[in-house]
């Protein structure tokens, strides 16, 4: 069995500990954040993500494979791979990854090392990092006790735990066949199960990552701009995209039109993208462009609200997470456009199944409600900006009674337009 050793608790961490302990290896997993710690030890997962809280209580407190620790210090006499799963957000004032927490943890690995390890980043880490963290080791102690590995993350917040288990593919990057040959171990379970395991090198593998988010967010902000086109010219934009996906070589998925996209990875990871080439020289000009199209979206959104909304008082806002089945609002596009709103003189009536606690955190003067029916109460119009399923059968005669203006702006196209439309609702969806 194989002994894990995971420093950084946050949403990758937690995920793979959890994921690699239902494979059946012992995980320590390792935080300086005391409070987290304290919860996590009573078994309780800090964000929320379906399974999450049932896979650790399993192996917390019945199966105890996943143990929780502060520090790696005394911990690595027993470890076979140390993952690195720190945070790595954008730095302040600029479009760069902040490594700190990075090569801080490649130090603290440096000064505690007594066998031979293999040191695994799974952060998201431009290209370059990996090596960057085998000098910073090998500065201090002998090479040959240790290799490093670049193995990314592909999973969605939502559908973590799935993803894990079942994932298109794993991307292992090492610079000899001994690492390749543990990590290979290490997912055996995924490799019986069919899973292609690219093995490649420590640089490919670093830009695969952000080849691939960048391309997804690539898809989206096209798939965006098409969808005003639409709405100028009378077309329906998810008409296109279901035709334009049949085709295999486009492919149906990441073709969702929208306002945006949003969360901890897309937004950070085109701009460090885009970054990291500029510093070798290369212009990543589609890249920029998704970034600034996207960005931009969310200022033509709320222009097309306040445009539409003739009565200037209360609207009701549903959703204010970065997408469904997460209590995250780090970079949501939902909240953008809410606090927007407020900006513009909107007194905003919210609801969220999952993230009214993060959304109060971030911005307190959105009024918050304990239901979708209670937050559209006296409102002028309804916005729906997270397509969560409790949104998609509301009961809009009911609804209708208390509005005040029966407006609805369905910015992720869940209700199809003529329903509202025999309610007499004005309806305006994204891209139609
Ligand atoms: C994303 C990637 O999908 C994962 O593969 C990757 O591992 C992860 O980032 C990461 O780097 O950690 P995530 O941010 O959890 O996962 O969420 P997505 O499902 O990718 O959605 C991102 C944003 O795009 C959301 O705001 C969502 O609403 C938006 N989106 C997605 C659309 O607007 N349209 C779509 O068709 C799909």
């Amino acid at each position: 069995m194989m002994n894990l050793t995971i420093v950084g608790t946050g949403y990758v961490g937690l995920v793979t500990g959890a994921c690699f302990a239902e494979f059946g290896y012992s995980v320590t997993c390792v935080d300086k954040d005391d409070k987290r710690l304290e919860m996590l030890k009573s078994g309780k997962c800090p964000f929320f993500e379906p399974g999450m809280d049932e896979l650790l209580d399993k192996h917390i407190n019945k199966t105890k494979l996943i143990s929780f620790e502060s520090t790696i210090k005394n911990n690595l006499d027993n470890t076979d791979i140390i993952f690195i799963t720190v945070g790595t957000p954008t730095r302040r004032l600029e479009d760069e990854a902040d490594l700190s927490f990075v090569y801080q943890v490649a130090e603290e690995i440096a000064d505690s090392i007594k066998k031979y390890s293999l040191v695994v980043t799974k952060s998201t880490i431009p290209v370059g990092t990996t090596r960057e963290v085998k000098k910073i080791i090998s500065n201090k102690i002998d090479q040959k006790l240790f290799d490093v590995v670049s193995n990314p993350e592909f999973l969605r917040e939502g559908s973590a735990i799935n993803d894990f288990i079942r994932p298109d593919r794993v991307v292992i990057g090492t610079d000899n066949q001994k690492s390749e040959n543990i990590m290979k171990e290490l997912y055996r379970p995924l490799f019986l199960k069919e899973t292609p395991i690219v093995a490649t090198s420590i640089e490919t593998s670093e830009i695969i990552k952000y080849a691939s988010n960048s391309f997804l967010a690539t898809k989206i902000a096209f798939i965006n701009e098409v969808a005003d086109l639409c709405e100028v010219v009378g077309a329906d934009v998810q008409q296109v995209a279901h035709a334009m996906g049949i085709d295999k070589r486009i492919g149906s998925k990441f073709l969702n039109a929208g306002p945006g996209f949003g969360g901890s990875c897309f937004p950070k990871d085109v701009k460090a993208f885009a970054s990291t080439a500029k510093n070798k020289n290369i212009n990543l000009s589609i890249i920029n462009a998704v970034n600034k199209s996207n960005e931009d979206r969310i200022k033509k959104i709320t222009g097309k609200i306040v445009s539409n909304i003739k009565n200037k008082s209360t609207i009701c806002f549903l959703g204010l997470s970065f997408k469904p089945n997460t209590d995250d609002v780090r970079d949501s596009t939902s909240m953008k456009i809410a606090s927007n709103l407020f900006e513009k003189g909107y007194s905003v009536q919210c609801y969220d199944p999952k993230a009214m606690n993060n959304a109060k955190k971030e911005n307190s003067n959105l009024i918050f409600f304990n239901s979708a029916y209670e937050a559209c109460e006296g409102a002028s119009a309804i916005i729906i900006g997270t397509e969560w399923n409790e949104f998609r059968a509301l009961n809009f005669k009911k609804i209708s009674k208390n509005l005040k203006e029966k407006i609805i702006f369905d910015l992720r196209n869940i209700y199809i337009p003529e329903d509202l439309k025999e309610l007499d609702f004005k309806y305006y969806g994204t891209g139609k």
